[in-house]
């Protein structure tokens, strides 16, 4: 069976990083997963790196001071274009609020897409699903991103989901669609 993918002239079988960026709630995880079974069900290698499940292993010890948030991301960044190089579809969902290292990572990969899970804070925090805002803001948790730590919107995403507007089926497809579009994933 030859791959879906198709992009870099007649490269078959390049894979890519498909970043995302956003706040803690936005639904980075979950439009992830969704579409991971969609990338699957067309017969494509693909791994997720989320930020909470590797901070478990390859990232545990680390804080969320910006130099252990660089590493993370630095962490995750390496190990996904090493999979995308090797034709596997990497995706990462951890927050990456800092521009200036997400654009370190994109300079480590061939192929690379920024995703923007854009939320308002009131609505991530509205829904907190984790609990952890209202910790932020009770001061329990410091340098909480977007309470007391910064996070840096993405100036040129390829792809922005606005996940207020859109459910995060909805935002899958889009997603899923300008792949294909750009020729990441065949139609
Ligand atoms: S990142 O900044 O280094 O990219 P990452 O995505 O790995 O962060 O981890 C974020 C997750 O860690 C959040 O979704 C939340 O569950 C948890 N967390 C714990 N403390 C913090 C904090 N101070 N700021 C943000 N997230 C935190």
């Amino acid at each position: 069976m030859t791959s879906g993918i198709a992009k870099k002239e007649n490269k078959i079988q390049a894979g890519f990083t498909l970043w995302f960026t956003g706040l803690s709630g936005a639904g980075k995880s979950t439009i992830s997963n969704i579409l991971e079974k969609k990338i699957k069900d067309l017969g494509l290698k693909i791994e997720i790196l989320d930020g909470d499940i590797v901070r478990t292993h390859l990232s545990k010890g680390l804080g969320f001071s910006k130099e252990d948030r660089d590493t993370n991301i630095r962490r995750i960044g390496y190990v996904a274009s090493l999979l995308s190089r090797n034709g596997v579809i990497s995706i990462t969902a951890a927050i990456s609020p800092y521009k200036d290292i997400r654009n370190e990572v994109r300079e480590m990969h061939e192929n690379f897409v920024e995703v923007y899970a854009k939320c308002p804070l009131e609505i991530v925090e509205k829904r907190d699903v984790k609990g952890l805002y209202k910790k932020a803001r009770a001061g329990e948790i410091p340098q909480f991103t977007g309470v007391s730590d910064p996070y840096e919107e993405p100036e040129n995403p390829e792809i922005t989901v606005e996940t207020n507007k859109e459910t995060p089926e909805e935002s899958a497809n889009k997603i899923l669609n300008w792949l294909k579009e750009n020729n990441f994933i065949e139609g």
